[in-house]
């Protein structure tokens, strides 16, 4: 399964997840995925087990839902299911956009990228008019290094919405003020169905994706949300799963949305342009086509489920998820997925966010305000240990066995008891002590791997799992 970009996907690992959950639960008939992410262990689970997969992201309960769940349907990114809705809303956009996007592909062009990426399908939205063409050629410099610069202005210095008033758009942005008004994003916060469909072209032009790029995401999304007839969740489900992993394949920024690129280099400049010319559409497509395969090749379990939840208000609603047994997959450090995945969230739920400002001013990372952005107790120095405690607490009363992935080097609750002076030996004693207070036996299995971390550098880790069975509550 080729899953979305993200940090601590276990892909590498589910052989010995799938060891270590029947070895936890001998006979067990289902289990639990309880933060599913690319849902990547979910899906290897789903070939032995009924599963349930959680996650307290949208986005991620999407990617489940479309590959573990629900009725196998056919292709949905067709142009006779979408292209007319999608043309309605690309035509809109364009109204305001065309010279900028233009603007956009004559960069490309003189960089040697095709503006379309190879689009040649019902997503494509064409060569933009000749007269607006030769216009922006004639605004590219020859020269390499005015080039960079001409395009990092063109990118640092457009429009893009801000909480703080209305920006001036001028250039090539002239004609769309109106799409970075704050009364235009007023009245979709109000009723985000409004048409046009624009979030990702007002919040996230030249920051997450390209021009052309926010105009393709805004586009599929209104189309896919017209989506009626048979199946229709169904459908909705697995059109927006290919497009959010389209739009993770695609992002501007390294591999995720914390941060857009500075474009300081003249090389960053190209690297930009590069994913920038990658078509969305396509890709969507080449994902959905995956998906489909995927599923017509394995049965999957009628009873599966997919929830939107915080760990604790699925253990409420323990009736409906009834698994055997539980893994669980916290976040190891300081840094909360919502932030750096945020960009996948807000597309999936398209309800124009508040965005965080700071000093008066919209974050550059364009972050939902911290009051919608979900923040994990995993990843609070002074809540880790106690919310750890009382994962394995809760899933034992529940009569589960649990398998739970940690990071003993980069792992928040290891650094936190190593600042306190333990021993590496010492840490990992008082971790299975934590199992052992509830599960009749636990053990601490151990697998080093080679992580890229945010250069290209191979930096060691060791990726714990915790295996505890017999649970004590339920003896
Ligand atoms: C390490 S990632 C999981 C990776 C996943 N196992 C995979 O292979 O893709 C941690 C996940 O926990 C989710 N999460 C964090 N806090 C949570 C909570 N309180 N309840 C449910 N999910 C949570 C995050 O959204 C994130 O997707």
């Amino acid at each position: 399964m080729r899953t979305i970009w993200y940090m601590g996907a276990k892909t590498r690992l589910t052989t010995e997840i799938l060891r270590a959950v029947e070895d936890a639960a001998p006979g067990a008939r289902s289990a639990l995925d309880l933060m599913t992410g690319t849902s990547v262990v979910a899906w290897a689970l789903s070939d032995r087990y009924r599963v349930v997969a959680n996650d307290v992201q949208a986005y991620a309960t999407t990617l489940a839902r479309a590959s573990l769940c629900g009725p196998k349907v056919g292709p949905v990114l067709t142009e006779r299911t979408l292209g007319r809705r999608f043309r309605e809303n690309a035509n809109a956009l364009l109204d305001w956009l065309e010279p900028a996007v233009a603007l956009e592909d004559a960069f490309l062009e003189a960089y040697g990228f095709d503006p379309e990426g190879g689009e040649r399908g019902p997503f494509a939205l064409g060569p933009m008019g000749v007269a607006a063409r030769e216009r922006a050629r004639r605004r590219v410099p020859r020269d390499p290094q005015r080039r960079a610069r001409a395009y990092r202005a063109f990118a640092l210095g457009g429009p893009s919405f801000l909480e703080e008033g209305t920006p001036r758009a001028t250039g090539p942005f002239r004609g769309a003020q109106d799409l970075f008004a704050q009364a235009t994003i007023g009245v979709r916060r109000e009723d985000p169905g409004t048409f046009p469909y624009l979030l990702a072209s007002s919040y996230y032009p030249n920051v997450y994706l390209g021009l052309r790029q926010a105009i393709v995401v805004d586009s599929l999304r209104y189309a896919i949300d017209g989506l009626g007839g048979a199946q229709a969740a169904q459908r909705r489900t697995q059109a927006l799963a290919s497009l959010l992993h389209a739009t993770s394949v695609t992002t501007s920024a390294t591999s995720h949305f914390c941060q857009p690129r500075g474009l300081v280099r003249d090389s960053e400049v190209k690297a930009v342009l590069a994913r920038r010319s990658a078509a969305i559409g396509a890709r969507a497509q080449g994902y959905e086509r995956e998906l489909v395969a995927l599923r017509a090749s394995h049965e999957r379990n009628p009873g599966n489920a997919a929830f939107c939840c915080d760990w604790r208000d699925l253990y409420r609603r323990w009736n409906e998820v009834g698994a055997d047994v539980v893994y669980a997959d916290p976040p190891y450090t300081s840094d909360n997925y919502s932030r750096f995945y945020h960009v996948l969230e807000v597309l999936t739920r398209y309800d124009y966010p508040t965005l965080e400002v700071r000093r008066g001013r919209t974050t550059k990372g364009r972050y939902p305000a911290r009051a919608l952005r979900h923040q994990s107790p995993f990843c609070v120095r002074r809540r880790v240990e106690g919310e750890l405690r009382e994962l394995i607490a809760q899933t034992a009363a529940r009569g589960a066995a649990l398998v739970l992935s940690y990071g003993e080097e980069n792992g928040l609750l290891f650094k936190v008891w190593r600042a306190r002076g333990l021993s590496a030996a010492a840490a990992r004693r008082r971790f299975l002590e934590l199992a052992r207070a509830h599960y009749a036996h636990a053990e601490l299995r151990k697998r080093t791997l080679l992580h890229s971390g945010q250069g290209d550098s191979n930096v060691k880790v060791t990726e714990l799992l915790l295996v505890a069975r017999g649970p004590r509550t339920c003896a």
